[in-house]
């Protein structure tokens, strides 16, 4: 298959692009569509065989299940049981980067939920996503359209990398707004539990239905199958250091002798190889995905992260930061 890339205004994607993008979600096809968060590969959600090309494309464990995307709040009623907490959830956030993970009705396949007798479900605030979903007459399942382990798309082109020919359509609206991916909560028990930090600060959601569990073994490590896999990974070592010793542990590097990139809100250590710097926390979770493609592409041999502070979408940059350095391998294996 050879991928087409259509590009949309996003606030007029205009009829024809969305039609031709549908036909190819009702034929059982793969689209890579925008959401405000990252881009997803999305699939007919009611349709095993459909859902199975999702996995295929991305080199995706099986028993990682799919976030199912709907047009309207009414329509999540289709694929789950939504109580008086989660109708509160859906007022305030919807349409909007927050997944709810609740009890599955009996139309969603397997494949959607990796077996688990729960659905992840979440209306995006996306025109162009929105448009599909309702020309193709069911919700989509999507991940984010990265090969598995990759960091997750926030362009087309970062899908196009990842997926060049391995998707039949791609939707490029042009850079998303949001950067990181979903808030998921799971709102099955006594207590939401926050299974991933994302587009919706975990203080809104404290808020709005709190006390919001954080489960132990740090980040919803046991809850969330997606969580166990290494994620968001360059192919060249990433290295995180905490705000305010970005020089020293810079001088470290240059000391050495390995060309490092820097990513972060603080000026760049001197001798950086490569760096992207960002002037806000927003703006860190918008570039932080490209910005770790490009560093990659950079030359550099290592990339060194400045971790913002753990508040708003801070903690879901931390988040996405540490799984992009976990088992890190390579020559700066035995760093301290
Ligand atoms: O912003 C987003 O959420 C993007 C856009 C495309 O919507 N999607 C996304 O999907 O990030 P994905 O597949 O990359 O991440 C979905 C996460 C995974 O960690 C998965 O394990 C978790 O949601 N998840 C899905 N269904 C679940 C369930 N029934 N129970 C627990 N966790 C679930
Ligand atoms: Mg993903």
């Amino acid at each position: 298959m050879r991928t087409e890339i259509l590009v949309v205004d996003r606030e007029n994607p205009g009829e024809e692009p969305i039609m031709r993008a549908a036909r190819v979600i009702r034929g059982g096809g793969l689209v890579a569509f925008p959401t405000e968060t990252v881009y997803g590969l999305g699939a007919d959600a009611l349709s095993a065989v459909a859902v199975q090309k999702i996995f295929r494309a991305k080199g995706r464990p099986a028993d990682n299940p799919l976030i199912v995307h709907v047009a309207a709040k009414e329509e999540a009623a289709l694929v789950g049981q939504l109580d008086e907490r989660s109708r509160r959830l859906t007022d305030l956030f919807w349409p909007g980067p927050l997944t709810l993970v609740i009890r599955a009705a009996g139309a969603v396949p397997k494949e959607v939920t990796g077996g688990l007798d729960t659905v992840a479900v979440r209306m995006p605030a996306h025109p162009v996503a929105i448009a599909l979903i309702k020309s193709s007459g069911v919700p989509l399942a999507a991940p984010s359209a990265n090969r598995s382990g990759r960091p997750s798309p926030t362009t087309a082109g970062a899908v196009l990398e990842d997926l060049r020919d391995r998707v039949e359509l791609i939707l490029d609206a042009g850079s998303t707004a949001v950067g990181v991916e979903s808030t998921v909560i799971d709102v099955t028990g006594e207590h939401p539990v926050l299974l991933r930090p994302g587009g919706v600060p975990l203080e809104d959601l404290d808020e709005a239905v709190g006390p919001v569990i954080l489960p132990t073994g740090g980040r919803g490590k046991e809850r969330s199958p997606g969580t166990r896999y290494r994620h968001y990974a360059p192919s060249i070592p990433v290295i995180l250091v905490e705000a305010g010793q970005v020089r020293a542990e810079g001088l470290r590097l240059a000391g050495w002798g390995t060309p490092a990139a820097y990513v972060g809100m603080s000026p760049p250590p001197a001798g950086a190889a490569a760096s992207v710097r960002f002037t806000s926390v927003e703006g860190y979770a918008r570039g932080l995905f490209s910005a770790l493609r490009e560093l990659e592409r950079s030359g550099a041999e290592v990339i060194l992260a400045e971790l913002p502070a753990e508040e708003g979408v801070g903690l879901a940059v931390r988040d996405r930061l540490a799984r992009a350095a976990s088992g890190t391998e390579g020559p700066l294996d035995h760093w301290p």
